[in-house]
């Protein structure tokens, strides 16, 4: 049994969200956590852990919306933290990758995201490109931990993010011919790993090219145990209690 602790279902990607559940619980994909980036997936995240009972809730606003954003979109996720399933404040973040024009805006948002996370003492979802530093010296001002999303940086960057409190999520990238995750996380002890898809997004080797989904945590998840060597049973139940540890499942 797995849980997918990132991805993003929402209508917008997939014709039938039933199916692609059962997949992933016949997968043995038990729980998710669904991950809102801006206001109209946020609201979708409220509906959809309302229907599902396994699936979770993360709202925030992502840096890709930093353009268009409002303030009474953060108004909205303030007034929504009280439902029991929305468990983190995510995807939130940096992303310098296409431009760094607008980089004091992202950290003005980054920040206000971050200030909610810390007064309503809820983990954080973080996805960081290429901002490595940035997002380091920003977290440190808050009394925050959760996940790194999609940590893909050096063996340095993952000690520092540990030694912060911080988990590493882990998806289909590590499989991907031209990674050189797999050394770094050979290197860094299970317990500070969790398993996610990002779907629909980064589906692992040997299906890259198509639409990822939950049920691909499976493959992921086969991958790591064969790279630590142990069981699949033991990176289940190690990831697991790492997920209980970081979120209120
Ligand atoms: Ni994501």
């Amino acid at each position: 049994m797995f849980i997918d602790t990132h991805c993003h279902i929402f209508k917008e990607y997939y014709e039938d969200i039933n199916e692609i559940l059962n997949n992933a619980k016949n997968n043995g994909i038990t729980k998710f956590i669904n991950n809102g980036c801006d206001k109209s997936s946020n609201k979708e995240v409220l509906t959809l852990i309302d229907k599902y009972e396994n699936m979770y809730g993360a709202i925030g606003i992502h840096p890709e919306s930093v353009d268009t954003y409002k303030e009474e979109d953060l108004n909205f996720i303030t007034s929504h933290l009280s439902h029991p399933k929305i468990i983190a404040i995510g995807e939130i973040g940096l992303d310098y990758h296409y431009t760094k024009e607008n980089k004091a805006e992202q950290i003005k948002l980054f920040e206000k995201n971050l200030k909610i996370a810390t007064s309503f003492n809820l983990p954080v979802i973080i996805h960081s490109r290429d901002a490595t530093e940035d997002t380091i010296n920003i977290l440190k001002k808050y009394p925050v931990t959760g996940v790194i999303h999609s940590f893909s940086g050096s063996l340095e960057t993952a000690q520092i993010y540990i030694k912060m409190g911080f988990s590493l999520g882990i998806n289909g990238v590590i499989t991907f011919k031209n990674s050189k995750l797999k050394e770094v996380i050979k290197k860094i002890p299970l317990t500070n790993l969790v398993l996610e898809t990002d779907s629909p997004y980064l589906t692992p080797e040997p299906y890259r090219g198509t639409k990822n989904e939950p049920a691909r945590i499976l493959d992921i998840a086969k991958y790591i145990a064969n790279l630590k060597e142990i069981s699949l049973e033991d990176l289940s139940k190690i990831t697991n209690e790492n997920v209980k540890r970081i979120f209120d499942i």
